[in-house]
């Protein structure tokens, strides 16, 4: 099963593709992890993407092809991935079609996750991440303490909130999503390939919603037997 998970910043993509690791055996290949960790281990291409990230912009397509190429090269992408924020824009969407053609493994399905724009600020405002095991909280609807502290990790270290997660760059962000990312709903849809989950309800309930519609999907039915 191949999909790609779309929607604006906030809406629930990191959230839900851990789910799907587990429901479905495949990688998750989000682009911001992969261009944070190249940021916070400081390599050539984390300093060359640091400056658009930290204003909400895109990084250059050159930077984020090059990753996905390489990712998408690894052998446990060989039943599958769910791509997390990516494609962005036109030119990845196009590229990505390319570089999938070539291995004659077409994407199964783009699901496009709908959410408020007032949730999507109280979410994001809400999201502390552990820097030591990375899963991500929200201090609105996990049990965290206070100050948040990961209640995963044995040693219960203090939550961190993202750079980017501060109001003005979240404004950009979402700007940004509305010019140069959602269109590709309209793009996909035009390929038969749109699915969209209505994503304002509980992390459950949106995955039930999620792993519904992929249920249906061809990919999934051959993937189970
Ligand atoms: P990226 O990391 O991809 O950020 P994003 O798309 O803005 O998405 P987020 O990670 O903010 O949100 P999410 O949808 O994953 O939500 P989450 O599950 O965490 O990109 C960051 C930057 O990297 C970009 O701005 C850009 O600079 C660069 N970049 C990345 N990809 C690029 C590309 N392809 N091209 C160029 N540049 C690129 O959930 C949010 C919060 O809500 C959490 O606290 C969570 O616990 C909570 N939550 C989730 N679901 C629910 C629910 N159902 N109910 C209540 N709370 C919920």
């Amino acid at each position: 099963m191949r999909i790609v998970l779309m929607g604006a910043p906030g809406a629930g993509k990191g959230t839900q593709a851990q789910r799907l690791i587990e429901h479905f055996k495949i990688p998750q290949i989000s682009t911001g992890d992969l261009l944070r960790d190249a940021v916070a281990r400081g390599t050539a291409l984390g300093v060359k993407a640091k400056a658009a990230m930290d204003s909400g912009a895109l990084v250059a397509d050159e930077i984020v092809l090059g990753m996905i190429r390489e990712r998408l090269a690894e052998p446990d992408t060989a039943r599958g991935f769910i791509l997390d924020g990516f494609p962005r824009n036109l030119a990845q969407a196009q590229a990505l079609s390319s570089m999938l053609a070539g291995i004659g493994k077409p994407l199964d399905a783009v699901v496009l996750f709908e959410v408020d724009y007032d949730e999507i600020v109280r979410r994001i405002s809400g999201r502390r991440s552990c820097a030591k095991c990375g899963r991500v909280f929200n201090i609105h609807t996990d049990s965290l303490g206070n100050p948040p502290r990961c209640d995963r990790c044995e040693d219960h270290p203090l939550l961190i909130q993202r750079r980017d997660d501060e109001e003005a760059t979240v404004k950009r962000r979402l700007q940004v999503y509305e010019e140069q990312t959602r269109p590709l709903a309209d793009h996909y849809s035009a390929q038969g390939l749109l699915r969209v989950v209505q994503a304002d309800a509980p992390v459950d309930e949106v995955t039930s919603r999620l792993i519904g519609a992929l249920e249906q999907l061809p990919a999934a039915r051959r993937a189970s037997r």
